[in-house]
């Protein structure tokens, strides 16, 4: 009918419109991919997109470390990495082993115990900042870390990785570092939601306390995480609380951390801590990982379709026996996650191990180390003084980025103590190990087939003939060291370096205790040496730090982020029966109640090796006596303290001012003293500075378990200022209204 011409220009017009159809159809993104968009708009919009079973599948791992997205609308899988001192290496999809890549060394920071040993949360923020970037380079979505279970007890074998023994330091200390890994568009994950506070029968104990040691003493640092931190996913812990784990735990995470906190991020698994579908669905779960454990290597059908969330969450759904609106919620968290993270378009690119990144962690690692003891004999060391330095100590060589568990390292570098004292020392020393530990291996201690007899004698040789000795010992990242998956079996220091020690100071007084832990110890050998440094476990700068602090040229400010009991029966945990600690495998009850720590030390009036809150420095420093802005307060206010403080030595130098408080008259037990305010800082020889450190009264609260809720009794406040619980030298007080 028609002619050659129209029915050329009728095919040109439909061919024309089809194509500029669909064009349009690209040009028009959909509204979860429309970064101008609200989040909340483009997470209701994804979820409306997806099918139930897509919804399921972000609940629940698809390898060790991930977790699947919606490949069909181009949502990226959950890439999570350990955390909480370093961007672990990469793990195989299905099993525990290492991936051997060869471009995922990272910078190894100093362990958490350090970061709150510097009582700067300035440091906090440069470690987040550097850690997150790193996460971001490796392309991670979630950071695992960091760690704020309370230091109960100096046996827990994962102390290194948390924050204290205080829930206000912690609380200050946590927010930074969350904070600046998020900028970089990686969520971080605080962890274990809660009370995972040993490693003995993590995986089931039921943990007992009061709803006021739950609130004062163990929930305020996660609170801080969540409602100032703002961070976007927290991981739940492997134990029970109050019959019901923790990974779905209807108190801990529907009613404190989504209904009061209003979390509206995510809530994982620590790996294998799920145990049931209705539970995990239904008590505040949103991702299941590491069930089984071990992937799908140790089952015939995909494992990860068995997992709790999976295939069974999936039946039930479809049953009606859960509601729909249960996986909504879970799926919108985690897209939710993925907006602010992969799918943030702005996020920066982030680096890894660069020269920037070993600065920061050398830094924080100066400003943690804490100066024990220090007679004045000895430290700083005075090379020209010196022509012969015996090092001693395994720790003086061993790299501690290997084992401890989870929080293991493959840092490009980890410079040791040896090294380091050996280029700044250059032949004036000379080493001995002295003391051997075995190997790191997960789960179990493997002794050192080495003769112990002939390495301290070979010890005791060098430090004879040497002017001085750096001992460099402590405890290390073997099972039952400092190391997840199992507690301490001693508070003395392991591997016979007592006896190595007290040998050593037969020969040679002059002797500077190196301690490389996380962890209190016993010193039965405190009187008699010159001079003793908390080191931590530093990372990859370890020894560079460590030779600063010794040689002077830094000056050390660290300060304790946990007491030294003089012996372990004196700590509250200790104080009872073996329920309280360690637990009779089923149950495990805090008889210590909210008197953790100092609190219980200095309300007991039991004298302690070292206080929570010391350390000395190089130098000298005055506080004056305070004053208080007014005597009244309300109980919305904030009481303003000011004081100066001068450094009355020669070298500059950092002082922590710390506040603590006490109620007078209180209708109701409370500690002798609550930490409640600090400060940390700088000045040069000489040089007087005023500070004003806030106190909110707000902050002076118990948890009243008649209301449930804080209260502020009005009434009399002492505040204390003082360079540690141990050291307060000028007392104020206040009246509440
Ligand atoms: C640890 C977590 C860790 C996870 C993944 C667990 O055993 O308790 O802290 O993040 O493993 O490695």
């Amino acid at each position: 009918m028609y002619n050659r011409m129209t029915r050329f220009l009728i095919l040109t017009l439909i061919l024309f419109s089809a194509v500029s159809i669909s064009v349009k159809a690209q040009l028009i993104k959909p509204v979860y991919l429309d970064e101008t968009r609200p989040v909340e708009e483009r997470v209701k919009n994804a979820l409306s997109l997806m099918t139930l079973e897509e919804k399921v599948a972000l609940c629940h791992a698809q390898s060790k470390f991930s977790s699947k997205g919606v490949a069909r609308l181009g949502i990226p899988e959950v890439w999570m990495s350990d955390g909480p001192h370093g961007v672990r290496a990469e793990i195989l999809w299905d099993s525990w082993g290492y991936a051997q890549w060869t471009n995922d060394s990272c910078t190894a920071f100093p362990a958490l115990t350090c970061l709150a040993a510097t009582w700067n949360p300035e440091m906090s923020a440069i470690y987040g900042k550097a850690v997150g970037e790193e996460a971001r380079y490796r392309n991670k979505t979630v950071l695992l870390g960091p760690g704020v279970n309370i230091y109960r007890t100096p046996m827990n074998g994962r102390n290194f990785e948390y924050m204290g023994e205080d829930p206000y330091l912690a609380s200050v200390m946590v927010v930074p570092y969350i904070q600046e890994v998020q900028k970089n568009g990686v969520a971080a994950c605080v962890k274990h939601f809660a009370l995972n506070n040993q490693e003995n029968w993590r995986g089931h104990i039921n943990v007992e306390l009061s709803d006021r040691a739950l609130r004062e003493i163990y929930l305020p640092a996660f609170k801080a995480a969540v409602t100032e931190g703002k961070v976007w996913s927290v991981m739940g812990s492997y134990n029970q609380f109050r019959g019901e784990y923790c990974c779905h735990n209807d108190l801990l995470l529907n009613k404190i951390l989504k209904g009061e906190w209003k979390f509206d991020g995510t809530v994982i698994t620590d790996w294998g801590g799920a145990h049931e579908t209705k539970q995990a669905a239904l008590n505040g779960l949103d991702i299941e990982m590491g069930t089984g454990t071990d992937g799908m290597t140790r089952s015939l059908k995909n494992a990860y379709d068995n997992y709790y969330l999976a295939l069974p969450f999936l039946d039930e759904l479809k049953k009606g026996s859960i509601p729909e609106s249960v996986v909504n919620d879970k799926a919108s968290r985690v897209l939710r996650m993925i907006f602010r993270t992969t799918m943030n378009s702005k996020r920066p690119y982030g680096s890894l191990a660069t020269p920037e990144h070993a600065q920061v962690a050398r830094k924080i690692a100066e400003d943690g180390i804490v100066l024990l003891k220090n007679d004045g004999s000895i430290l700083p060391l005075d090379a020209s003084k010196l022509n012969k330095i015996a090092v001693i100590g395994e720790n003086a060589t061993r790299k501690m980025s290997e084992g401890g568990g989870s929080s293991e390292l493959k840092p490009r570098v980890e410079i040791s103590p040896l090294k380091a004292l050996q280029s700044k020392y250059g032949s004036k020393i000379t080493y001995a190990r002295g003391y051997a530990s075995g190997p790191p291996a997960y789960g179990r201690a493997i002794p050192s087939k080495l003769n112990a007899d002939s390495l301290r004698n070979e010890a005791v040789k060098i430090a004879e003939s040497a002017d001085m000795v750096i001992f460099v010992g402590g405890l290390n990242k073997n099972h039952n060291q400092d190391c997840e998956g199992g507690d301490r079996k001693s508070y003395n220091l392991p591997f016979g370096q007592d006896k190595l020690i007290s040998e050593i100071l037969k020969v040679n007084k002059n002797i500077v205790v190196v301690l490389v832990s996380g962890n209190a110890v016993a010193m039965p050998w405190v009187d008699k040496v010159p001079a003793i440094v908390q080191a931590w476990h530093l990372g990859s700068e370890a020894g560079n730090a460590i030779t600063s602090v010794l040689s002077g040229e830094v000056n050390p400010s660290g300060k304790l982020p946990f007491t030294f009991p003089k012996q372990l029966s004196d700590c509250g945990a200790h104080s009872f029966d073996k329920l309280c600690f360690p637990g009779d495998s089923i149950r495990e009850v805090y008889k210590e109640d909210i008197l953790v720590g100092y609190r219980w030390y200095d309300t007991k009036a039991i004298p302690v090796q070292f206080h929570f809150g010391f350390g000395l420095s190089y130098t000298t420093f005055t506080l004056s006596k305070p004053t208080t802005d007014k005597t009244d307060y309300a109980k919305t206010e904030t009481v303003k303290m000011t004081f100066s403080v001068q450094n009355t030595g020669k070298v500059a130098g950092s002082e922590v001012a710390q506040i603590y408080i006490t109620q007078e008259n209180a209708p109701i037990m409370r500690p002798a003293k609550e930490l409640k305010g600090f400060k940390k800082i700088l000045l040069k020889a000489g040089v007087k500075k005023s500070v004003t450190i806030p106190v909110k009264v707000q902050d002076m609260a118990y948890w009243d378990e008649k209301t449930s809720n804080w209260k502020v009794d009005p009434g009399k406040y002492t505040l204390s200022l003082g360079t540690s619980a141990g050291d307060i030298q000028y007392l104020g007080s206040v009246q509440v209204k």
